[in-house]
């Protein structure tokens, strides 16, 4: 993909985003999972959601697909079949994690495998949680993909998490659905709760005090589920837009769940003008509409207990950095180590070549702005979310940025490239 900015170029005109991966993964599995008949609307068919479903399916879930929903047919906590093959769940690591819960509490064993990039990430942070709870788990060399799942009776466990991690609370949490007694999650900053919040929306006996989940085993009942516009999705057009002057762009039907709108938070404070409109509660998820207007931005700091709100959001909050005026601080974001690719190492070697001032912290980023985005050939290194904060990076440039490997872009956004057409003015 090749993308070039022009002098007053500008993002304008009023657009949706396609479904939320995280509510999208959730609302098969738990669905799956329940009692009776939910529909979904507005599932993100991305590949990694597709695989998810691919998943559910290979487990014995019926699923209907009539191209504007899904209608998935419960089998209840105790009704899934073994699987006949191997569950491949590609690139996604939310998949790998949120279903190793799931299958720790079944009576039979299951493998889920992916790809290359999905075997270098740590599943020891699941692995030892779902271990303690009863679950015989084992991985290649210290617990990474493939894992072996020999799911049984399990005994629910207080766990305090180690690290900052939604798809290990809810790969807890999925297990605590099996499990005798009470499962309870302490979090040390709190991650993304759309697991707490759609447990509860089916009707899960669930309690979230202060920073601790408490769940205790039960059965779930079918809901219809609509999937708001995937904020972290959003957010690259979100950011350019705001850091594009004489920008005046919509973006609709956004969830705005707080434990995921910390991109909106950073940009104000970087001075960018954007509104919250028509904001409603759906399903247990809030989601309204975006204004977002463009100027010059200023830098920021952005520290650990930040991190969890934006953890999808630093590569392109890294581009937006590199034109504002300042120095960036981004620290505590270790965890961007082991995401799709290793993003901090990533961002600093692909924006440096189009002359970004950027250095690597052991826990982040520095970046000095304002810089001249240089026209050149970056790589994506097979992540999406790489792939689209360099296009970004090319609105700002007066010579063309072309990003290899920008197919993976349809892992969480397909159509990304012919929405940006219709905004780029
Ligand atoms: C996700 C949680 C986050 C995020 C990922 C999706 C989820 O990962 O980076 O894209 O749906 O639970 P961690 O919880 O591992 O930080």
């Amino acid at each position: 993909m090749e993308i070039q900015g022009a002098d007053n170029m500008r993002l304008e005109g009023k657009i949706t985003v396609p479904g939320d991966k995280s509510i999208s993964h959730r609302a098969v599995m738990l669905l799956g999972i329940s009692e009776g008949r939910g529909s979904v609307k507005n599932f993100l068919r991305g590949a990694d959601c597709l695989n998810t479903m691919a998943c559910l399916r290979e487990l014995g879930v019926e699923i209907e697909d009539s191209g504007t929903e899904l209608i998935v047919h419960g089998r209840g906590l105790h009704g899934l079949k073994a699987p006949k093959e191997p569950l491949d769940v590609g690139n996604s690591g939310t998949t790998m994690r949120l279903m190793a819960g799931i299958l720790a509490g079944q009576g039979f064993t299951s493998t889920i495998i992916g790809d290359d990039s999905l075997k270098r990430r740590p599943m020891d942070r699941i692995a030892i949680p779902l271990r303690k709870m009863g679950a015989l788990i084992s991985g290649v060399d210290g617990d990474y993909p493939p894992l072996t799942i020999q799911g049984g009776a399990l005994e629910a466990i207080d766990y305090a998490l180690p690290v900052a991690s939604a798809q290990v609370k809810s790969a807890i949490l999925l297990a605590g659905l099996y499990a005798k007694g009470e499962t309870r999650v302490r979090e040390l900053i709190p991650a993304r709760n759309h697991t707490e919040r759609m447990l509860e929306f089916l009707g899960a006996k669930i309690v979230v005090e202060d920073n601790n989940v408490t769940l205790a085993g039960s059965k779930l009942e079918a809901q219809d589920i609509v999937v708001p516009g995937d904020l972290s999705s959003a957010a690259f057009f979100i950011a350019a837009a705001a850091a594009l002057p004489g920008s005046h762009l919509v973006i609709t039907d956004v969830g705005l769940n707080p434990t995921r709108t910390g991109i909106i938070d950073v940009l104000r404070e970087m001075g960018a003008s954007i509104k919250l409109d028509k904001v409603v509660q759906r399903g247990g998820e809030e989601q309204g509409d975006l204004v977002i207007r463009g100027r010059r931005l200023q830098a920021t700091t952005i520290t650990r207990e930040m991190i969890p709100r934006v953890v999808d959001e630093i590569p392109v909050l890294a581009v937006i950095a590199g034109v504002a005026e300042g120095i960036t601080k981004i620290t505590g974001a270790e965890e961007l180590r082991v995401k799709e690719s290793n993003r901090l190492a990533s961002l600093v070697t692909e924006l440096s070549k189009l002359g970004v001032r950027i250095r690597e912290l052991p826990d982040g980023l520095e970046i000095e702005g304002p810089n001249k985005i240089l026209g050149g050939q970056v790589e994506s290194y097979g992540d999406h979310r790489m792939a689209m904060a360099l296009s970004m990076a090319g609105l700002f440039s007066d010579s063309p940025v072309n990003i290899r490997g920008s197919h993976c872009i349809s892992i969480s956004f397909p159509g990304f490239d012919q929405v940006l057409k219709t905004i780029v003015k």
